[in-house]
């Protein structure tokens, strides 16, 4: 299949990207390389794989002969209130509602990142599709936005999309900016941790490989129109998540108590009886598992540099 993924510099973008090849597809990525965390780090993520640099606010999409889309690029972090909220609406809604036309006028397929955010401190946990969004950040608003306007580009242009509401992804690469990220470089570096608010927060944390197995799935055989939770099959609180990461790094992590900060979700827990029913999906990588994955790459990188 010819495949174009958006975000493709990014954390998952990169994974799925590398997995699309391996899997001896024909496709490409496309990233504008934005400076939300140093892009530096998206051109290592991007080394190797055949990543373009394209804006999808400015630059010509040209979707002729490409089955699927993959639109995974965008302006993360619930952080937006204030002044970087211009940006998220140009990376997230401006980007989308280009991509999604051009999709639409190519006949090519798009499984579109949507977000947990969009739920905020969900009315039910776990959490299902059908519950009323109520995002709690700016940026779990444009992702919501994102989420109709590939409704109204499904309806009134015929797009054929699906949507995946992702649960804090990590990993090997995960964003420096992420919690599990942050912890694992201070232990790393031996650098106290800043946490933000009580450490009870909790997360439906969900491994890359299984987020990308659920990406591919969705684009081969999701619903026309389906919204979909990808989320780890464990729920682990901030704290919880400390402990693991320091046990397995074999250190204590010194950390420093900060007020907790506005956008961020009480727990997040991803009800996944939908997807496991359509795609055959599951998560198979526990958080011990993973979370040794994410710290054997950080330690190693820091060990070759
Ligand atoms: N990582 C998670 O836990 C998580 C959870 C929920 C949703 N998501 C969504 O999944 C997607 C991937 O997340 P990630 O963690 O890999 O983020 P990331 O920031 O690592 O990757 C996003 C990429 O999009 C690119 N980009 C931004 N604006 C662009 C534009 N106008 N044109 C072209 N490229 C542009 C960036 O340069 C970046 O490389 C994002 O849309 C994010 O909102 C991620």
């Amino acid at each position: 299949m010819r495949y174009v993924v958006t975000g493709a510099a990014g954390f998952v973008g990169s994974h799925l990207l590398r997995a699309l090849l391996e899997r001896g597809h024909d496709a490409v990525g496309w990233d504008a390389f934005t400076d939300y965390y140093d892009p530096a780090l998206k051109e290592e993520n991007a080394a190797g794989l055949p990543v373009e640099r394209l804006d999808l606010v400015d630059d010509p999409l040209e979707l002729e002969g490409v089955d699927g889309v993959f639109h995974l690029a965008g302006q993360p972090g619930v952080r937006s209130f204030g002044a970087v909220f211009p940006v998220y609406v140009r990376e997230n809604i401006l980007a989308t509602q280009r991509l999604l036309e051009a999709a639409a006028r190519a006949g090519s397929r798009v499984v579109f990142a949507s977000s947990s955010s969009v739920y905020g401190d969900a009315e039910t946990y776990p959490t299902p599709e059908q519950a009323v969004p109520a995002p709690l950040s700016p940026y779990g608003i444009t992702k919501l936005a994102c989420e109709h306007l590939a409704s109204a580009c499904g309806r009134e242009l015929g797009l054929d999309w699906v949507t995946l509401r992702y649960f804090t992804i990590y990993g090997p690469r995960q964003r420096p900016d992420m919690a599990l990220a942050r912890i694992v470089s201070c232990l790393v570096e031996g650098r106290p941790f800043e946490l933000y608010g009580d450490g009870s927060q909790s997360r439906s944390f969900t491994f890359v490989d299984d987020a990308v197995e659920a990406t591919i799935a969705a684009m081969e055989r999701g619903r026309a129109g389906a919204t979909y939770n990808v989320g780890g099959g464990e729920e682990a609180t901030l704290l919880e998540a400390i402990e693991t990461l320091g046990r397995i790094a074999g250190r204590r992590l010194e950390v420093v108590r900060r007020p907790r900060r506005e956008g961020d979700a009480r727990r997040t827990s991803a009800d996944t009886t939908r997807i496991r029913a359509d795609l055959g999906w599951a998560p198979a990588t526990s958080i011990e598992r993973g979370l040794e994955a994410q710290w054997r790459w950080a330690a190693d990188r820091v060990a070759a540099a």
